[in-house]
C-alpha cells in the first residue's frame, strides 16, 4: 500500500472540506491465469496488489455530493435523485454507477463529498476500474452503515461497470480487489463465487509485469462481443456456460457457429482446465508446469480468443527466447496493457532490461516494468 498516496489524499481532502474523511484504500490485481473465463462461470487465479486507489470520504452538509479524481484534477458535483451515466469514459460513471446500484437496492444514502488518487497506471489490465468501484461501494458502506456484506459489494461493484461503464465484466476483478490477501493468490470459482487462497512463495522465481503502455480503442466492444459470443454457443449446447462444456461437447455443434466463434469457445474451455491445473502445479511446486500452461494461456488469448496485440505478442516472444522465463502471458481483458512474467530472480532485471530496449526498438516507445507484492484487499486505513 503507497502510504503517502494516502496522506496526499487525507491532506488534499481536509484543505477542501475542512473535514476528517474515512479513508479507504482499494488494490487493483494480477491474474496468473484463467482468463475471460470468469464470465463463463470458470476458475480465475488472481491476487490483489499493493498498488491501488486511495479514496477519501466524508459526508457533505452542502445539500450536494461532490467526487474529486485527483489523478485527473477534476471535479463533479452530482444530485444524489438525478444520477444518469455520464458521456462514456468518464471517471465519474464508476462513482455514479456504485451509488445508482446502491439505491437499486433500496439502501438509503445522504450527500457526501468522495475524493481519490491511484498509482495503477490507466490501461494496463491490473482494473484500476474495480479498485475504484470498491472503493466508493466501501467507504458509502462505513459512512452510511449500510449493512453490506462484502459480497454485496462486489455485485454492486460489477453492476456499475455494466450499466453505468457499458463493459458486461465479470466477477475477477472486483473480488481479488476486494478479497486479497497478503502473500497469496486465490483460485476463483466464478460460479459460486468463492475461492481458495494458495500462498504464494516461488523460491527462486517471481512474478514481474511488464506494461505496453498501450490500450488499443475498441476493446470494451470486442470485450462485450466475446462475452456474447460464448453465451450464445452455452446456449446452443443448453448449459448454463460455457464451464459446463467439454472439447466433444463442443465438438458436436461445431457446424453451427462461424469457426472463429469455435476457437474462441474452444481457448474458454481450454483456458478454464489450465487454470485448475496451474493451481495443482503451484501445490506441487512446479514451476515449470506452471511456466508451460502460461505461455499456453497466451497462445490461445492470441491466437483462438484474439484478444492480444502485436505489443503484447512482442513481449511474450521476448521472454520464451529467454530461458530464464518460465512462463509469460497478456494478463486482463486484452487489446494492450501487461504482461505477466515468471521469471528467475537472478534474471529478472536483466530479462527487464533487454526487453526494455527491445522494446523501444520495436515501437519506438517505452514498456514499464513493475514488481508487486500480494496484498490485503479493500480495507479501511
Ligand atoms: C477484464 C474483466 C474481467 C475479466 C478479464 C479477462 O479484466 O473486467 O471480468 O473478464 O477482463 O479475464
Amino acid at each position: 500500500m503507497n502510504i503517502a498516496l494516502i496522506q496526499q489524499v487525507k491532506s488534499q481532502f481536509l484543505e477542501l472540506y475542512k473535514k476528517e474523511p474515512i479513508l479507504v484504500f482499494s488494490p487493483g490485481r494480477i491474474n496468473i491465469i484463467g482468463e475471460h473465463t470468469d464470465y463463463n462461470d470458470g476458475f480465475v487465479f488472481p491476487a490483489a496488489v499493493d498498488k491501488g486507489i486511495a479514496a477519501a470520504i466524508s459526508k457533505s452538509d452542502s445539500g450536494k455530493s461532490t467526487a474529486h479524481a485527483l489523478d485527473f484534477e477534476s471535479t463533479v458535483e452530482f444530485d444524489l435523485d438525478k444520477l444518469k451515466p455520464s458521456k462514456e469514459g468518464s471517471w465519474e460513471n464508476y462513482v455514479f454507477g456504485v451509488v445508482a446500484e446502491i439505491q437499486n437496492r433500496n439502501k438509503v444514502i445522504g450527500n457526501f463529498n468522495i475524493m481519490f488518487a491511484g498509482d495503477i497506471p490507466a490501461g494496463s489490465g491490473m482494473s484500476s476500474s474495480a479498485a475504484l468501484e470498491n472503493s466508493v461501494v466501501f467507504g458509502l458502506n462505513e459512512l452510511f452503515n449500510l449493512g453490506l456484506s462484502k459480497h454485496d459489494m462486489i455485485l454492486i461493484s460489477q453492476k456499475a461497470e455494466h450499466n453505468y461503464v457499458g463493459v458486461n465484466c465479470g466477477i475477477m476483478d472486483q473480488y481479488a480487489s476486494m478479497f486479497g490477501i497478503e502473500n497469496n493468490a486465490l483460485l476463483l470459482d466464478c460460479r459460486t463465487v468463492k475461492s481458495k487462497p494458495y500462498e504464494i512463495d516461488f523460491k527462486d522465481h517471481q512474478l514481474m509485469l511488464i506494461n505496453t503502455n498501450v490500450k488499443h480503442s475498441l476493446s470494451d466492444s470486442a470485450y462485450n462481443d466475446r462475452r456474447s459470443a460464448c453465451e450464445n454457443i452455452a446456449g446452443l449446447l443448453n448449459i448454463k456456460a460455457l464451464r459446463d462444456a467439454t472439447e466433444s461437447d463442443l465438438l458436436a455443434v461445431k457446424d453451427e457457429v462461424t469457426p472463429e466463434n469455435y476457437q474462441k469457445a474452444l481457448y474458454v474451455i481450454q483456458e478454464n482446465d489450465r487454470a485448475v491445473k496451474a493451481s495443482k502445479a503451484i501445490e506441487e511446486n512446479d514451476l515449470e508446469t506452471l511456466g508451460q500452461l502460461i505461455y499456453a494461456s497466451h497462445d490461445g488469448l492470441s491466437n483462438q480468443y484474439k484478444v492480444s496485440c502485436d505489443e503484447l505478442d512482442f513481449l511474450v516472444d521476448l521472454a520464451k527466447s529467454n530461458q530464464e522465463v518460465l512462463g509469460a502471458r497478456m494478463m486482463g481483458g486484452g487489446f494492450g496493457g501487461c504482461t505477466i512474467n515468471l521469471v528467475s530472480k537472478a534474471e529478472a532485471k536483466a530479462f527487464a532490461d533487454t526487453a526494455s530496449k527491445a522494446y523501444r526498438k520495436q515501437f519506438n516507445k517505452d514498456c514499464s516494468v513493475y514488481f508487486v507484492q500480494l496484498s490485503q484487499g479493500t480495507h479501511l486505513v
